[in-house]
């Protein structure tokens, strides 16, 4: 190993008197002389949270038959059911009018209605608009809007915003044709390459009060992605039901969960005839998006897709791209909006668990990641603080007020960040018990601000608290009401977010179950909970049997005494006898309870687990037409709440159901997983989904939260999460704990990570922005970066960190190495090793081997590419005041690129901020300031890989020392705090080591 250092000159960058910088980090802490012994005594916690009066639950218990709903049977599933295809006459076309902008006509039933799964609309209103250089969008709507038949539910653009035609564009690239032959069909085609993206020619449109069809053929081998929100791999099969419909389920594969996303990604891959070495394909993309409200299936086959709505009407929006990014910013920018900016905070470590029980314990936890010096940025309580499941309230007892300016003080004081988790749904107290009153409700129901029946009564489910009611976001003061409570709160507990549950909307009965039984509030959800009753979980990750046998037998021996005791109780019921309900349409009556075209929902009857479709809102719109918003409008009550909390600073949301367009408010996690290791791999497709949802702030339960997990598990989850935006460790109540430090294994693992996620803040801040400013994604599939590689178009077993940060995981147990590809080498791209900051050399297309004992994960650096780097403080408070670094990855032909930006990280409006863009080329990285934002920290350590030959190290021109260059690795180091100690980013510089 040669190494050379350089004469010592010292220079000052700025003209004015050197600051101290005072770079101090607290992470100096030895956590390898803590034993971390994996604790097995948490498996007996318990519900029976001491002190909550928990014994009330004992009262009544609502029976579980509450929340059955009807038997019913998919329609895909259905062998009687009727192809609405086969027996519906379609559309002719008449009236049309053209011009430049698009064209209008009507569409007139050709025949007799079929009524197939609704009444038939005899005439419709078709309108196509060119509306921007990107952007075209097909709308046909009832021609007829009865008012006597309140059968249409036609969105509101003040509840999600329809994109609007540009006053001016340039060319588009995508057509519009359309036939009436044999009945009214339409297509879209990408002008420049005679590509037909979207046709129903041959299939029939069907348009009914309840029931929407429209079918396209698709290529053979088709690449589509997005169609959330779902448990899935990133590209879409192609035999899969695309249920959207929001629902309260623990991540079952395949099935809609929580949140509703109409759009999806299409990209289609072409031989290029180049064979000059590089890669022979190019893509197209283009993406799809429909503005409906609906309960929707989107059924995808080997060569179609066909897209099934319960109403409203086809607001269908295509961005032509041509690129993924192009289409996501496309889509972003014109339909749902840009994704909220986080504040720096947010990037930290952030822990959480339902079960922590009081003040004291949540203390404890904090002070026990400082002693493990693991990094905690904000500690999160799940409903266990609450006052007998009540929003808004601090249990008396566990979560006393008087615990809290002591919790408080020195959590911010710490640089410390709190997040309560905040239920949808509103306790309703027992009206013969004075004591029972809940003012959170008493003030909501003054206002008016809760759903109601159809007969005006209220409308009343039941959620953790006992029976409930649900606030009604379209009523005149809802919003208002959220917000004051919000503000009243947080005189008494300073929270730092909201972490917003429950919101599908969930409700544990069918209907309003509580009409008639407040008199026996509070009561028990008609299930028991963990670790209640026997509920206990035995369950582990696959591979627990090899790293903890004996763990592993004696669960599994009480696993299976426990199902002994159990199966006595389980009733077979006969199969063949079933029957279903089925129900057909009424004429000008719709069916909102049982439709009769029956979507594949995961709860099955519409009403179950969730508010019921005839819930009715102030404005007498019925749940049933709304149902896929709640979730989206508590989002926007929230962050309203968090403006009024903290004016001018940016709202910290985390949210379980979303809708296209939340994204501008919240971020998202994946829900209830399982400490499972292909749930595991499923968080890097829901991540990437989500990226195309607009949604970036994104991250699952790191080590699972149902079931317990084990070391393996949780070591490699943690370290993978670690590149995920929100990075969050819960679990669910009386599973084992899995706080990192509770093994050493997982401790040091996550030591590992955090140091690089931390060191990499400043980069992920950065992509924050340009997400946030331009709609650009922060998690990328690998196909996204490289367009040209068919072969890369299903892979979601790694990604990339914006545009740079390769991560390669380990996904399953008991291995020491993972297969990875690295992508562009066959166009000349270069990877170094995270590392040994080498490169790597591996050959174009083929899964190489990669090194991966536990406790590592393979990150590569893209070459060309310049990322900012911070050194890690304990909290991020602490690494924003530490010196900056810099790694320059250079390119085969010696460049690289990159971007800094850098604000107070915390104002909506920054009154200054800083956006310096680097390039290297030809021996030199120049550094380009712009903003007048003041930051101090000077330049410490800037490391350049793949230099292959080195001259005198200068900076603007002055020689400087201290620079070591290794010819083996080719890595060039040098530390520049002296000579920049009044701040990096002071002005403009230029580094040359040629
Ligand atoms: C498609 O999926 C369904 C439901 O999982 C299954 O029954 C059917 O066999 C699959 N068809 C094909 C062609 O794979
Ligand atoms: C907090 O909870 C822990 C765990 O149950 C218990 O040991 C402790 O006594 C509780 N402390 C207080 C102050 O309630």
């Amino acid at each position: 190993m040669a190494r050379s250092s350089f004469i010592r000159t010292a220079l000052i960058l700025c003209p004015f008197l050197a600051l101290t910088t005072g770079q101090n980090t607290s992470s100096s802490a030895d956590g390898s002389s803590h034993s971390a012994t994996p604790t097995t005594a948490d498996a007996e916690w318990s519900t029976t949270v001491a002190g909550t009066p928990t014994k009330f639950r004992s009262i009544f218990t609502i029976p579980a038959s509450a929340d059955d709903g009807a038997n019913l049977l998919p329609n895909i599933e259905d062998p009687k059911a009727v192809n609405a295809q086969d027996i519906c006459p379609g559309y002719k076309v008449s009236q049309v009018q053209e011009d430049e902008h698009g064209l209008t006509a009507v569409l007139t039933l050709a025949g007799k209605p079929c009524n197939a799964y609704g009444n038939d609309i005899k005439v419709l209103n078709l309108k196509v608009e060119y509306q921007a250089a990107n952007r075209l969008v097909i709308n046909i709507s009832p021609a007829n809007i009865d008012a006597s038949n309140s059968s249409w539910y036609i969105v509101p653009e003040d509840l999600i915003p329809r994109p609007k035609p540009d006053s001016t564009y340039g060319d588009i690239d995508l057509e519009f044709d359309w036939d009436d032959e044999p009945s009214f069909w339409f297509s879209v085609t990408r002008y420049s390459t005679g590509d037909v993206l979207f046709t129903t020619e041959d299939t029939t449109l069907v348009y009914e009060d309840q029931f929407i069809e429209f079918v396209s053929a698709l290529p053979e081998d088709y690449n589509l992605y997005g169609l959330g929100e779902r448990i899935h791999g990133l590209r879409l099969n192609h035999n899969l039901t695309a249920t959207i419909y929001a629902a309260d389920a623990g991540d079952p594969i395949d099935r809609n969960i929580y949140g509703s996303h109409p759009f999806y990604l299409d990209t289609r891959y072409f031989k290029t005839g180049y064979s000059g070495g590089g890669s022979e394909h190019e893509s197209y993309s283009h993406g799809v998006y429909l503005r409906n409200l609906h309960g929707q299936e989107v059924q995808l086959q080997p060569e179609s897709i066909t897209w099934r709505t319960l109403g409203g009407s086809i607001d269908l929006f295509f961005f032509d791209g041509p690129t993924q990014a192009e289409v996501t910013k496309q889509y972003q920018t014109s339909a749902i909006g840009l994704p909220a900016m986080q504040q720096y905070w947010g990037f930290g470590y952030h822990q959480c668990r339902w079960g922590y029980r009081n003040w004291t314990e949540l203390r404890e936890i904090i002070n026990t990641f400082r002693d493990f010096d693991i990094p905690l940025e904000t500690i999160w309580v799940d409903i266990d603080y609450m006052d007998q499941y009540r929003d808004f309230t601090l249990d008396p007892f566990t979560y006393p007020p008087s615990g809290v300016k002591e919790f408080f003080d020195k959590l911010h004081e710490d640089g410390q960040h709190f997040i309560p988790i905040v239920d949808s749904a509103i306790y309703i107290p027992n009206p013969n018990n004075a004591s029972d009153a809940y003012d959170t409700y008493t003030r909501g129901n003054e206002s008016g601000v809760f759903m109601t029946n159809p007969d005006g009564s209220q409308y009343i489910g039941a959620v953790w608290p006992g029976y409930t009611v649900f606030p009604d976001w379209m009523s005149a003061s809802g919003v208002q009401w959220w917000v004051n409570e919000m503000v009243e709160w947080y005189k008494e507990v300073p929270y730092d977010g909201f972490w917003i549950d429950m919101s599908e909307v969930s409700s544990f009965c069918i209907g309003s179950c509580g009409t008639g039984n407040v008199t026996m509030n509070p009561v028990h959800p008609p299930f028991a909970l963990p670790g209640e009753e026997g509920n206990v979980i035995y369950d582990y990750p696959e591979g627990f049997n090899i790293t903890n046998a004996t763990e592993a037998a004696s669960a599994s021996s009480a696993s299976s005494s426990q199902a002994a005791k159990t199966s006595t109780s389980v009733t077979v019921t006969s199969s063949t006898s079933t029957s279903y309900l089925r129900t057909i349409p009424t004429p000008g009556v719709r069916n909102v309870g049982h439709p009769p075209y029956v979507i594949s929902n995961v709860q099955g009857d519409l009403a179950v687990h969730a508010v019921s479709p005839n819930a009715t809102h102030a404005n007498g719109v019925q749940e049933y037409d709304v149902h896929n918003v709640w979730g989206h409008q508590i989002l926007n009550a929230t962050y309203q709440g968090l403006l009024k909390v903290f004016p001018g600073k940016r709202p910290f949301i985390i949210g379980r159901s979303t809708f296209a367009g939340s994204g501008k408010w919240t971020g998202h996690w994946g829900g209830d997983n399982a400490s499972k290791w292909y749930y595991m791999y499923f968080s890097i497709p829901q991540a990437l989904s989500f990226s195309l949802f607009g949604i970036p702030m994104f991250g699952v339960d790191t080590c699972g939260f149902n079931g317990n997990t084990d070391y393996e598990l949780c070591s490699r989850w943690m370290q993978l999460s670690a590149f995920f935006p929100f990075y969050r460790n819960h679990n669910v109540l009386s599973a084992l704990a899995q706080e990192p430090y509770r093994w050493e294994s997982v401790a040091s693992a996550t030591r590992t990570a955090m140091h690089i996620r931390y060191s990499l803040l400043p980069y992920m801040y950065t992509l924050f922005y340009k997400a946030h400013t331009t709609g650009s994604t922060v998690m990328r599939a690998l196909a996204w970066e490289f367009p040209n590689e068919p072969q890369l178009a299903g892979v979601d077993t790694q990604f990339l960190l914006g545009p740079s940060i390769l991560v390669t995981p380990v996904l399953e147990p008991q291995v020491d190495t993972v297969k990875g590809v690295f992508p562009g080498i066959i166009d000349g791209e270069v990877w170094y090793d995270w590392y040994t900051q080498e490169k790597v050399r591996a050959k174009a297309g083929v899964n190489t081997t990669i090194d991966a004992p536990l406790g590592h994960i393979p990150i590569f650096v893209r070459g060309g590419s310049v990322l900012p780097l911070q050194e890690p403080g304990y909290t991020t408070r602490e690494s924003r005041k530490n010196p900056w670094g810099l790694i320059v990855a250079l390119s085969e032909d010696g460049d690289a690129k990159g971007e800094l930006y850098i604000d107070d990280g915390e104002s909506l409006e920054p009154s200054g901020t800083l956006e310096i863009t680097f390039r290297a080329g030809d021996g030199k990285l120049k550094a380009d300031v712009k903003g007048s934002y003041k930051d101090a920290n000077a330049l410490g350590n800037v490391t350049i890989l793949g230099v292959d030959s080195i001259g005198k190290v200068k900076l603007n021109g002055k020689s400087i020392d201290g620079a070591e260059y290794d010819e083996d690795t080719r890595v060039l180091k040098l530390d520049l705090k002296d000579v920049t100690s009044c701040g990096a980013w002071q002005g403009s510089w230029t580094l040359s080591w040629e």
